[in-house]
């Protein structure tokens, strides 16, 4: 047993995907459920938790910089703890300790739900740890996110290995939760007032448990749970079936929102990505999503500067964004990632050359998103009432059933109703609208 002085109070930060978000709600109940309390400010916090990611070298390097702030407060308040949790974590377990000696604790991506064991020092557990390997991933506990969303994570891990990527590295095999812990996740967030869920994998779409699929799986949540809006996140254009968007027609309670990265436009590129699938299949998904779902938003994530991508494999990614008309994207810079393949291949593309690439990919996606905003003009869209709208009192934010932000005027929002608003207005970001008669 430890001798050590109590810790009572916890603050936690989450770095990178909704993925550590859901992670982050799981670990604080754990806490919470230990009897610590969260605190908002982190410099009043005995125990600072930061739940980080790795997959581009400046995520990295703000959890390094955020450390070097956290050290001014341990300083001052010694009994204070530092956890490092999540992918980075599992990545740099041996750096963090060597180079940042006042982090207390290293919980690799499988090791962080141990999180409360750790600090009370018990038998079995120590201060670093990242070996892989839950004999029961369903022991993991799904939590919701705030009053009115949760997020459920249906698969860990990824077996995929983009050649650019870590996180199979540092989120180690993918493995299925089981259709019934996913239900029961449900089901009680629902009984907790939630409105909307996002089931979450980082592919989502390899899911299987016990001859249970993903479009299986999504009807069965759809229809054995009374929630009110279902999405998921993230498909692979490799393995996305005709059979998901058929049921996403059917199951009125699915969101019209797929989010399909599709990293290039250049197949050669695609092939060097090692994400074996061509611009052509990747537009025959999205042709035949459009034809299902007629106000479907399709979002994707792209990458420039890829090691040896020329200016006009560059310009077939402008080209196929033209094409498809996304709704929305994330863009990014070619960032190496050590222990992945692509890291063994050149870093080519000069550092301001992918700068200017993605200078110019994000004013033709704005253009584009500007344009795709306008179709929602006079539609009514059900909408999720999340808050305040961060910029005017006066204004309220919802999320439409395409995942965009819609602002309204209403000084005391109905916070997680869902409710249909009339667009009137939009730009490149933002929908403005007005509720209309009726909810659901
Ligand atoms: N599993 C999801 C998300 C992975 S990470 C998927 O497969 O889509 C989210 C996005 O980060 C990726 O889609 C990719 O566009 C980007 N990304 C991943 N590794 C990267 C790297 N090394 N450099 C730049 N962007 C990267
Ligand atoms: Fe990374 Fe590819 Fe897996 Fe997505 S599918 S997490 S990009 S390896
Ligand atoms: Fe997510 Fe970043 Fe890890 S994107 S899975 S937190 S490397």
């Amino acid at each position: 047993m430890s001798t050590k002085k109590k810790l009572e109070t916890f603050h936690i930060s989450t770095y990178g995907c909704q993925m550590n978000l859901a992670d982050s709600s799981t670990i604080s109940s754990a806490l919470l459920t230990r009897g610590y309390r969260r605190v908002a400010d982190e410099s009043q916090a005995d125990l600072i938790v930061l739940n980080t990611c790795s997959v581009r070298e400046k995520a990295e390097d703000r959890v390094f910089g955020r450390l070097g702030e956290i050290y001014k407060f341990k300083r001052r308040k010694p009994h204070m703890k530092v956890a490092v949790v999540g992918c980075m974590a599992q990545r740099l377990a041996d750096e963090l300790k060597e180079k940042v000696p006042h982090v207390d604790y290293v919980l690799g991506t499988d090791r962080q739900f141990q999180l409360p064991d750790v600090i009370e020092g018990i038998e079995g557990t120590s201060e670093v740890m990242t070996a892989f390997g839950h004999e029961n991933i369903d022991a993991i506990r799904p939590v919701k996110e705030n009053e009115y969303s949760g997020f459920v994570t249906i698969s860990r891990g990824c077996d995929n290995f983009c050649t650019y990527c870590i996180v199979p590295y540092v989120r180690g095999r993918e493995q299925s939760h089981s259709a019934e812990h996913i239900i029961e996740a449900v089901r009680k967030m629902v009984d907790e007032g939630v409105s909307e869920i996002t089931l979450l994998g980082q592919n989502v779409n390899s899911y299987r448990h016990d001859g249970t699929d993903f479009p299986a799986l999504l009807r069965r949540v759809a229809r054995e749970t009374d929630i009110k809006r279902l999405r998921y996140m993230t498909s692979h254009p490799k393995d996305l079936s005709r059979k998901l968007v058929d049921v996403m027609a059917e199951e009125p309670k699915l969101a019209p929102h797929v989010h399909l990265p599709l990293q290039s436009g250049s197949d050669r590129v695609l092939r060097q990505m090692g994400r074996v699938y061509t611009f052509k299949h990747y537009s025959k998904i999205v042709d035949y999503i459009r034809y299902r779902l007629p106000y479907v938003s399709i979002t994707t994530d792209l990458i420039v500067g890829f090691p040896s991508e020329t200016e006009q494999e560059y310009e077939m990614t402008l080209e196929a964004v033209r094409e498809i008309r996304f709704d929305s994207a994330f863009m990014f810079r070619y960032s190496v990632r050590p222990g992945t393949t692509a890291a063994r291949y050149e870093d080519d593309v000069p550092e301001d050359e992918k700068i200017r690439r993605l200078n110019k990919l994000i004013k033709l996606q704005q253009e584009i998103a500007h344009e795709r905003n306008q179709r929602e003009v006079n539609r009514v869209a059900m909408s999720l009432v999340e808050g305040t709208s961060r910029r005017s009192r006066q204004y309220a934010r919802a999320r439409t059933d395409g995942n965009k932000t819609v602002l309204f005027k209403s000084e005391r929002p109905p916070v997680g109703s869902i409710i249909p608003i009339k667009i009137e207005s939009a730009d490149a970001f933002t929908l403005h609208g007005e509720p209309v008669e009726g909810e659901r």
